[in-house]
């Protein structure tokens, strides 16, 4: 079965063709990055007039590179949510239209199940159950995944999601958007150390994280300094080591706390270099093992949405486009921990 992916959720377009036997077929994304740097951060308004203009195209492209036409598509998955209400629903009403021209299912995906699932893509992919760090520009969440659909959550941030930080601390140093790329490209020519910013929670024994107070230490720090490339490298260095160290610390505690051995990184920030070396370092020792995605499906893609769909309709999930054709809805707001394992169940993913 051919599942076609959509994934408008923020300012990434993302689509992909996924194959249940023949795996990924095609990928594309459009990175609405450019257009929003002048302001710092999204747009809502413009993310959603960019999603209109870019889907279409991308998914005739494609199409193509993968010798398809749309009568070949078995099934549109796209975010439902969590993410902007506009942008979701753009995906969702390009999803469900094609999906009644074309009488087959829609499938509304969680935008973070598809971050969870994305590591299952890449070879080798672990087996169930594992602990997932699950660390994007909104979330920083620890959960236990017994299986699709069955997640319980562990800790979670109790302010400041990981990428905000980041994002957020190279704003006050002045840096361009989005800040984690930037600051792990200035980290690499600096020394973590000279500045001295806090690991908040580090010890506090539990599972949660609260990154808020970094942003103030950082405020702190540059305040009334102009700080010269040397600076704003070791500055980097240290808000990225202050990041990693906590979300290290707090892994390594989940894995000990759960049981398990198996931990997967999913979400933008676990494009860090850093983060990945760390953590693979720190694993080891103990005998566990650590999975990620490849680095281009760390942050927002359609492959993602694709996957988690074909999961989801491979175990039973009708979709809804059958029974109720146009009517849909999107939730910008929504909890992975309410989701529930499609009907039949499973235990490994391919
Ligand atoms: O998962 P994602 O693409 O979008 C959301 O669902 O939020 O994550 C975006 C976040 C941003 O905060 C960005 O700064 C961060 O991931 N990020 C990184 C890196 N690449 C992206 N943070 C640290 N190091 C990176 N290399
Ligand atoms: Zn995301």
């Amino acid at each position: 079965m051919v599942v076609l992916g959509i994934e408008t959720s923020c300012d990434e377009t993302g689509v992909a063709l996924y194959d249940t036997e023949k795996g990924l077929l095609a990928h594309a994304l459009y990175s609405q990055v450019a257009m929003h740097a002048d302001y710092g951060g999204v747009v809502p308004e413009l993310a959603s007039r960019d999603h209109v203009r870019r889907l279409l195209p991308l998914t005739r492209q494609i199409l193509a590179q993968s010798g398809l036409a749309l009568p070949d598509v078995d099934a549109v998955a796209y975010t439902e949510g969590p993410g902007l209400a506009g942008a979701l629903l753009v995906g969702a009403s390009a999803a469900h239209g094609l999906a009644y021209a074309l009488e087959v299912p829609a499938i509304g995906v969680h935008h973070l199940e598809g971050h969870l699932l994305s590591p299952l893509l890449a070879d080798p992919a672990p087996e169930f159950p594992f602990v997932a760090l699950l660390v994007s520009g909104g979330h920083s969440q620890l959960m236990r995944v017994d299986r699709v659909g069955d997640y319980t959550l562990l800790g979670e941030t109790l302010d400041d999601a990981a990428g905000e930080a980041f994002d957020k601390s190279a704003k006050l140093m002045g840096l361009g958007y989005p800040g984690g790329p930037e600051i792990a490209r200035l980290a690499a020519a600096g020394t973590p150390g000279r500045y001295k910013l806090p690991r908040p929670m580090i010890n506090s024994g539990d599972l949660n994280f609260s990154f808020s107070g970094l942003k103030t230490a950082v405020l702190t720090a540059v305040r009334g300094q102009t700080l010269d490339d040397a600076a704003r490298a070791d500055l980097s260095a240290e808000v990225q080591a202050a990041i990693v160290d906590v979300l290290v610390s707090k892994s390594i505690a989940a894995l000990e706390q759960s049981d398990l051995t198996r931990l997967v990184v999913a979400g933008g920030v676990g494009a860090n270099r850093l983060l990945r070396d760390t953590l693979t370092s720190r694993a080891a020792r103990r005998g566990y093992s650590v999975y990620y995605p490849d680095l281009e499906f760390c942050t927002d893609n359609g492959a993602m949405i694709a996957f988690a769909g074909a999961l989801r309709l491979d175990q039973g999930v009708a979709g809804n486009a059958k029974a109720e054709p146009l009517g849909f809805c999107v939730r910008p707001r929504w909890d992975l921990a309410e989701l529930s394992p499609p009907v039949g169940g499973l235990s490994s993913a391919r």
